[in-house]
């Protein structure tokens, strides 16, 4: 019996025995996969921590209360000695100074900020648990100070190349302008020459005949006759005066220039065509400033430029609803200017180019020679100045004299610059 008794102790004693080594193995396996979890952590946050500072950009992470929890190297470097005090702190309290608190910290958002001269963009990224629930806030600082100056380098090289562009467009108008000018000059040479050929031809003849006509007009007694040498008198006159415009055309400048009073020369013309206004029925404004300089030119062919553009102005406006014809000037630092403005039936786009062109007339046929306007730009090109067309003005149209200033030295006008 006692035999047995220990027999079954010795087994059941082996059993335990047994059961403990398979315990202690299992543990031992545990502690082994525990061990081999430990490394793979450890290497995990070796890995991460590794990836975060390895980040050329700064950043740094915050919890739901906005306290700073961890930074990388390049936030170290970025903050410098604040870099430690910055952790466990509100992040909108530390450097780099960020707006904040953001409520909750946007999912995404976005801002520029400047640090002791570099500009960077700062973003953050909300992260959640799979619940939804907040976890942390990443938010990472790019250096864009780079970019930036590259920017605005390519700004400043576009606008070079605009102004350069702006440049080159205004020498090509100014090219084609000079082209032009010189085409207009040849024509109005050769025309010249050959006008005054003609009208010095013409000259002395007409004037015969007009004091023939006038002669025998005065002696008439039958008034038909009178009538008849009235109107022949007038179409001579006519004649008189295209033949004195082809010598203006063809006369080379160089005529001696005095300093002249633009309103004389305005009046004078005015008066001259007192009925024509008055026939039409046009208000004419006057609106030259009173102390408007003396210009350089010569009286006479002054009031003929008035003549002209104010007769193509009447001939604009006679089937015109409004019928205005307006006279304005000032003074500039080396210019005196004037124009001549309507409310007529303006100038066609494409007439613009042809209207300085001598015999260019859109009138009737037999009604106008077209020496107007290049006979008046020609007077006004002698006196130094111009005579342009207002492409700007509508509607109606404008014309815009330009003189040489005769500056006084006193009140009295004496004592004048030299033309
Ligand atoms: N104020 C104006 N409004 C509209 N068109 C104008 C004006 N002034 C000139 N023009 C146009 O320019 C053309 C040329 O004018 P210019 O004075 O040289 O000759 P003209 O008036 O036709 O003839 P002329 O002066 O010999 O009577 C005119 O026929 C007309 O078509
Ligand atoms: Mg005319």
């Amino acid at each position: 019996m006692e035999l047995e008794d220990l027999k079954r102790q010795l087994a059941q004693a082996q059993a335990r025995e047994h059961q403990l080594g398979e315990t202690r193995r299992a543990v031992v396996n545990l502690l082994e996969d525990l061990d081999d979890d430990r490394q793979r952590l450890t290497r995990a946050e070796h890995e991460w921590r590794a990836a975060f500072d390895g980040i050329r950009d700064a950043i740094f992470m915050h919890d739901t209360q906005g306290r700073i929890t961890r930074i990388n190297r390049a936030y170290r470097a970025l903050a410098g000695q604040d870099a430690e005090q910055a952790l466990g702190r509100p992040y909108w309290e530390v450097f780099p100074p960020l707006p904040g608190p953001l409520p909750g910290c946007r999912p995404v958002h976005e801002h520029e900020l400047e640090v002791r001269g570099s500009v960077f963009r700062s973003r953050a990224f909300v992260t959640h648990d799979d619940e939804g629930n907040y976890l942390f806030c990443l938010h990472i600082l790019e250096d864009i100070t780079e970019r930036r100056r590259a920017e605005l380098v390519l700004r400043r090289r576009s606008e070079e190349l605009a102004q350069a562009n702006r440049a080159l467009t205004q020498a090509i108008e100014d090219l084609t302008n000079a082209e032009r000018v010189l085409v207009q000059a040849e024509k109005l040479a050769a025309i010249g020459t050959l006008a005054s050929g003609v009208a010095h031809e013409l000259n002395n003849p007409l004037m015969g005949v007009m004091n023939y006509v006038s002669y025998a007009r005065e002696k008439s007694t039958d008034a038909r006759s009178r009538d008849a040498l009235t109107k022949a008198t007038r179409e001579l006159q006519r004649m008189a005066d295209f033949v004195h415009n082809l010598l203006v055309l063809g006369r080379p400048a160089g005529e001696v220039l005095v300093p002249v009073q633009v309103q004389v020369a305005l009046e004078r013309a005015l008066d001259l065509l007192a009925a024509d206004v008055r026939k039409l029925k046009v208000a004419i404004r006057v609106a030259l400033p009173e102390d408007l300089p003396r210009v350089w030119g010569t009286l006479a062919p002054l009031e003929q430029v008035f003549i002209n553009l104010l007769l193509n102005a009447f001939n604009a406006l006679e089937n015109a609803p409004v019928r205005e014809v307006c006279v304005e000037g000032g003074a500039e630092a080396d210019r005196v200017w004037v124009s001549v403005t309507d409310t007529g039936r303006g100038v066609p786009p494409e007439a613009r180019d042809r209207l300085f062109d001598p015999f260019f007339s859109t009138k009737a046929e037999g009604h106008g020679t077209g020496l107007g306007l290049p006979t008046s730009q020609r007077i006004m090109q002698g006196f130094g100045g111009d005579l342009v067309f207002d492409p700007d003005h509508h509607p109606g149209a404008r014309f815009v004299l330009t003189f040489r200033p005769a500056r006084f030295g006193s009140d009295n006008g004496t004592d004048v610059s030299v033309p």
